[in-house]
């Protein structure tokens, strides 16, 4: 984060999320995450994505060290095939919305990822979410998928993602569902049981 700028409107400056600090900042992000959400987050959906991936958190604090904006993320390899971060969690507070923020803290979380040698970025968002929408397709993000009725509340999502390298795209995964072979390890696709954004 040191040697690459992002804009920050006066007043907001960007931290790593810090495990030492956890007592103090898990309260303010699931204070914040949860004014957006239709369906909240157990404690326990922060702690795996913060215990495991603090490094790929990044928050925004305002001159009273009040939680501006953060982003939540993770990075592991996709059903055996390439490595792929994850985006979970975004919100900007609603007073600080339009000033760029968001922008900036997704490419902290992308720079945190391709530093790692991620392979490509995925993500939902519900369809009627313009400004999470526009936010990710100007970054760069592609509609990989419609999620029809993917969140509770019966709204559909798009998954969206983000190559990072020529020709991942094309590199196999197993389906964890189906037959695996032999020498394969089984595995969990841990984003089919992660609570919805
Ligand atoms: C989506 C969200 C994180 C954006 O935060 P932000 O800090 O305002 O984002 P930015 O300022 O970096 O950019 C937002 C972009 O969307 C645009 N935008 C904002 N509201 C919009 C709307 N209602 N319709 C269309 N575009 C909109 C902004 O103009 C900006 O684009 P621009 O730079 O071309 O003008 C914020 O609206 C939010 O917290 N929403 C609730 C939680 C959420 O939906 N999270 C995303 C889940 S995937």
């Amino acid at each position: 984060m040191s040697n690459v700028s992002y804009s920050a409107p006066p007043g907001i400056r960007y931290v790593q999320y810090e495990s030492s600090k956890e007592a103090e900042y898990v309260p303010k992000i699931r204070q914040l995450i949860s004014k957006d959400l239709s369906e909240p987050y157990s404690i326990y959906v922060y702690r795996y994505f913060l215990y495991q991936w603090g490094n790929l958190c990044f928050m925004a604090m305002d001159d009273k060290d009040n939680l501006a904006g953060v982003v939540v993320s993770k990075l592991e390899p996709h059903r055996g095939g390439p490595l792929r971060g994850y985006i979970a969690m975004l919100a900007t507070k609603e007073s600080y919305r339009g000033n760029g923020i968001a922008t900036a803290l997704v490419r902290m979380a992308l720079d945190a990822m391709i530093a790692r040698n991620a392979d490509e970025v995925a993500l939902e968002t519900e369809e009627t979410n313009s400004a999470a929408m526009k936010l990710y397709e100007r970054l760069g993000f592609l509609r990989s998928k419609k999620l029809h009725r993917y969140y509770l509340n019966g709204n559909s999502a798009y998954r969206l993602v983000l190559y990072l390298k020529e020709g991942v795209g094309m590199i196999p995964t197993y389906d964890p569902y189906a037959d695996l072979p032999p020498s394969a390890e089984p595995l969990v696709d841990i984003e089919k049981n992660n609570p919805n954004q």
